[in-house]
């Protein structure tokens, strides 16, 4: 935050504001890390001397009073290295086209004006929110209203910019990075093709850092469309150089040159995004298709969003939860928290959601990878050394 940790003159610090009483919510999908942001927040804030409310279930907090507590040091006690969040989320709680009921019929209605009049009703100062894009472009539309709010960036996507990295990120990786060791020995035995599908929408993050710390031999990325007959000349590749197995990472954003990316089902009941998934599957079959070499697919899923944050995530989930809390003391709104190594600095959110942050296809680790003889699908060879 551009050093600007609160100068301690004296307890308490002196700020242009008074604050008494924030909120914390959790909003999206979910990613290890997230009670480490919630734990740090409420600790610094408790340091400064204000109440902190913890909302659920995302902005449903603002919605219905009755879906918020008031947060105690006991609230946060070991919670530091558990996945998931003690306030809940929904993807699907978006105040702005928010799914009512009535009569049996789910209607979408704008109810961001209760959101307001709720955060005032509750004597609140400042909101802090902790979500990916979707979630920090409601919290800013929220502060254009009146709304004093901070944003934390949550998602395993990494695909978010104004910070290096988001927390849970490395958690995922890690998973998709076990799991290809353990695929490594029954592919080999089997002598197969075995295609894993990891999470990423849009980007090829998890994908790509995963494949190459997992050894892979091929890795498709959103980012490089790729053909099936490029995949398989790698498959072929290695059979001729008596390696009988081949460990292909796809991202589930990935796509086929001229073709689309597959999705499991639209947007639909207040959720804003398709659900992407089902390329391994399809993958897996078309390799068989093509070159007669046995193949099988594994979707990660969900399983890469669950269990404890790494040490890496933990840490950078604590330096962004008090950073956060210090920019609310600051009267800082409307900005974002995010690493920008070695500190932590914070941008204008419409700023860090303007566009997704996809990998750069002359990334170093897409030109190492390449020059490692692992392929992307594209036919596409190392370029020539540079730095
Ligand atoms: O954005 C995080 C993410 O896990 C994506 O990688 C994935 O496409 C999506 O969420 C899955 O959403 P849901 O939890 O609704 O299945």
């Amino acid at each position: 935050m551009d050093s600007s940790t609160p100068k301690k003159a004296g307890h308490p610090f002196k700020t242009g504001r008074k604050i008494k009483r924030i909120a914390i919510c959790t909003g999206g999908g979910d990613a290890p890390g997230l009670n480490a942001v919630i734990r740090a927040a409420t600790k610094t804030a408790l340091y400064f001397g204000w109440e902190v409310i913890g909302l659920y279930q995302g902005f449903d907090g603002l919605i219905f009073p009755k879906m918020s507590q008031k947060l105690e040091p006991r609230d946060i006690r070991g919670i530091l290295n558990k996945g998931g969040t003690i306030l809940g989320t929904t993807n699907r709680g978006n105040p702005f086209e928010y799914p009512v009921k009535r009569g049996g019929k789910t209607e979408i209605k704008d109810i961001s004006r209760t959101v307001v009049r709720n955060f005032r009703k509750m004597g609140l100062d400042a909101l802090i929110v902790i979500g990916g894009d979707g979630t920090l472009r409601i919290a800013e539309k929220l502060g254009e209203m009146g709304i004093p709010m901070v944003g934390v960036p949550k998602t395993i996507d990494n695909d978010l910019n104004g910070t290096d990295v988001t927390f849970g990120y490395d958690t995922a990786v890690s998973t998709a990075t076990e799991a290809l060791d353990k695929l490594h020995s029954t592919a080999a035995s089997h002598r197969r093709c075995m295609v894993v599908e990891v999470m990423g929408r849009y980007a090829g993050w998890i994908a790509l850092n995963s494949g190459v710390s997992g050894g892979a031999d091929v890795i498709l990325i959103p980012e490089i469309p790729f053909t099936v007959e490029e995949v398989c000349k790698k498959v072929r590749e290695r059979d001729r150089i008596k390696r009988y197995f081949t460990i292909i990472v796809a991202a589930e954003g990935a796509k086929p040159a001229g073709g689309g990316m597959i999705t499991k089902g639209g947007a639909s009941g207040g959720r804003q995004e398709v659900l992407l998934g089902g390329i391994a599957e399809w993958l897996a079959k078309e390799i068989q298709r093509t070159c007669g070499k046995e193949s099988r697919s594994l979707t990660l899923g969900h399983l890469q969003r669950g269990g404890h944050p790494t040490t890496f995530d933990r840490l950078l989930a604590t330096r962004l939860g008090a950073a956060a809390a210090r920019l609310v003391y600051l009267g800082h709104f409307g900005r974002m928290v995010g690493l920008k190594t070695p500190r932590i600095a914070s941008t204008p959110i419409n700023e860090a959601v303007q566009c997704m942050k996809a990998v750069p296809v002359d990334h170093d680790t897409i030109i190492s990878a390449r020059s490692m003889g692992i392929s992307f699908g594209d036919g596409v060879k190392a370029p020539h050394p540079q730095f």
